[in-house]
């Protein structure tokens, strides 16, 4: 089944109302066992986000998603190309407020820049969330964003709203409910099959031109249960492990840095051109 646009009601009045939710969610200072205390009332949006999240969210469907886009067969474009079209992707429930795609990713990269990090650390902020343009192409805001997580095994109850993956297909598949399900022990997260979404499209358009500590923020910023909760262990190689000192060295910046001044494009644009020069010479396939 294929999920294009219109098919579903949409419940967030933009992709970024997720994004916002998750900074709330691991706001300094908060117990961290309140994160399972989110219910639909207090919610509402987000919750009936989620639940079409983990209500289609099986395997059949990520080894579609995973045809269909791991072919890059959506045109070429440079990544500032890529990012003016996504810049396209307005809220229209609050159009002057809301700081544009493009400055999110430069709050991002310029607070990773501020602190010293190396250039393919700073490249890798200002990319982060192009895989968004999933959007544009039609998909629905569950195919997009949300926390992702392994799909063809037991869910982990680290992640959020865990109770909505009872109407997930994968419920009523036995060798898809056991702690490993289809994979091996330890078998490495390359190996393992995540939801589809942004962070694992973005991966696989830029992953020829970016260190594998860029390419683990990439792929595994929105998988808070491993990153934020340590769950699913099980499945990570000890390279993971390694590899995941980098996905949570990334993720403060990703959370945290909205709330600094409003970069200016014009300032920036020359810098961040001569950057993405350096890592993508040429345009990219989508
Ligand atoms: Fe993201
Ligand atoms: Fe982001």
């Amino acid at each position: 089944m294929s999920a294009g646009p219109g098919i579903f009601h949409e419940p967030l009045a933009h992709v970024d109302q997720w994004d916002d939710f998750v900074a709330g969610r691991y706001r300094e200072g908060r117990e961290s066992k309140d994160f399972r205390n989110y219910d639909r009332e207090a919610n509402p949006s987000i919750a009936e986000f989620y639940r079409q999240n983990h209500a289609h969210q099986s395997l059949a469907f990520v080894l579609e998603k995973e045809r269909e886009y791991g072919s890059l067969q959506r045109g070429r474009r440079s990544i500032w190309e890529a990012a003016e079209y996504l810049n396209t992707l307005v809220d229209e429930s609050d159009p002057d407020t809301d700081l544009s795609q493009i400055e999110h990713l430069l709050q991002t990269s310029e607070a990773i820049r501020a602190d010293g990090h190396p250039r393919w650390f700073v490249l890798t902020g200002f990319i982060h969330d192009l895989g968004k343009v999933l959007c544009l192409y039609g998909e629905p805001q569950w195919a997009v964003v949300g926390d992702t997580f392994p799909v063809g095994c037991a869910w982990s109850d680290a992640v959020i709203f865990h109770e909505y993956f009872a109407a997930n297909p994968d419920a009523r598949v036995t060798e898809y409910q056991t702690l490993n399900g289809i994979y091996e022990p330890h078998c490495g997260l390359d190996r393992v099959h995540m939801s589809w979404g942004h962070d694992e499209y973005i991966y696989r358009v830029t992953k020829n031109h970016l260190p594998e500590p860029a390419q683990y923020m990439l792929r595994y910023h929105s998988f808070y249960a491993a990153h934020r909760h340590g769950a699913y262990r099980h499945l990570m190689s000890a390279h993971d492990e390694e590899m995941f000192d980098w996905v949570r060295k990334f993720n403060p910046y990703d959370l945290y840095s909205k709330g600094a001044s409003r970069p200016s494009l014009k300032e920036l644009r020359p810098w961040y051109e001569d950057l993405i020069a350096e890592f993508f010479p040429e345009p990219i396939d989508w």
